[in-house]
């Protein structure tokens, strides 16, 4: 059997997916394996997803690597998580440059090492004419920060109250030129936003499937997406269904 063998055409691709790609330590765990195990197979199993939104026709991608509630977690995490992301960034580059993907930062460079942050500013630098997929890596990210830092630089800046609306507040997160997330997935079953593209989210199809990220794969985006499909997106209005069949006489 080939390694991704066809599937059915899906009839609705949502332009922006963005994932929580959460249970890496559940995944270890269940295997006797330390937690540290558990985020490197997450980070092989990032690679099977890109290139399957690729193939999907996905635009835009947008992962949860590291919070800022994350560094919370023991040293010993710390430390393992930010070498591991240093490694990928690395390792996955120039293929990532290959298949025509542009990569954002959404977050704080601040606080990551000098080596690191170099690191995100060159991979953001080479990639910066790329349009295939754009995908942004949430990392030392959190969506009040987010907001907290949205406030303080149109404060700086002078932007008077009167003009200040939702289009301008989208335009100073750090999501700005990319569009609202379509469809949130959270793998591992967990249901909450842990703080995650809080604006951006409001009208955005969530799917939580019981899977722990290293094991949602090809077929699962294509099972999420199917689902995404079948979801009625009414952003507060009626479907034109409802409405029609409100005008009809009892
Ligand atoms: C998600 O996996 C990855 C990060 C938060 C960096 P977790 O490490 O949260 O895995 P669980 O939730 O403990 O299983
Ligand atoms: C969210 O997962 C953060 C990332 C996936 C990077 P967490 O595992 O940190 O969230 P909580 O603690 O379960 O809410
Ligand atoms: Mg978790």
């Amino acid at each position: 059997m080939p390694d991704n063998p066809p599937l059915k055409a899906l009839p609705k691709i949502p332009c922006h997916v963005a994932v929580i790609m959460d249970g890496n330590g559940r995944w270890a765990k269940a295997r006797g394996l330390p937690r540290i195990a558990g985020h490197r197979a997450g980070t092989e199993n990032l690679r099977r997803v890109i290139t399957a939104c690729v193939e999907f026709g996905i635009k835009y991608l947008t992962i949860y690597a590291f919070s800022t509630e994350n560094w919370g977690r023991p040293q010993e995490e710390v430390s393992g998580l930010m070498n591991i992301i240093e490694e990928v960034i690395e390792r996955e580059l120039s293929e990532l440059h290959k298949q025509g993907v542009r990569l954002l930062h959404l977050g704080h460079l601040d606080g990551l090492s000098p080596n690191l942050r170099e690191k995100v500013i060159k991979a953001v630098a080479l990639t910066k004419n790329n349009d295939r997929l754009v995908l942004s890596i949430a990392f030392n990210y959190g969506g009040r920060d987010e907001i907290a830092c949205a406030i303080r630089r149109m404060i700086d800046e002078g932007i008077k109250a009167e003009d200040v609306n939702e289009t301008l507040i989208s335009k100073y997160m750090f999501t700005d030129g990319v569009p609202d997330p379509d469809l949130i997935i959270r793998t591992s079953g967990e249901m909450r936003t842990s703080n995650f593209l809080i604006w951006q989210a409001a009208y955005s199809e969530w799917y939580t499937p019981q899977t722990l990220w290293p094991d949602f794969g090809r077929e699962e985006l294509y099972k999420a997406i199917e689902e995404y499909g079948k979801r009625d997106r009414r952003f507060g209005k009626i479907s034109s269904e409802d409405y029609s069949n409100n005008q009809k006489p009892c």
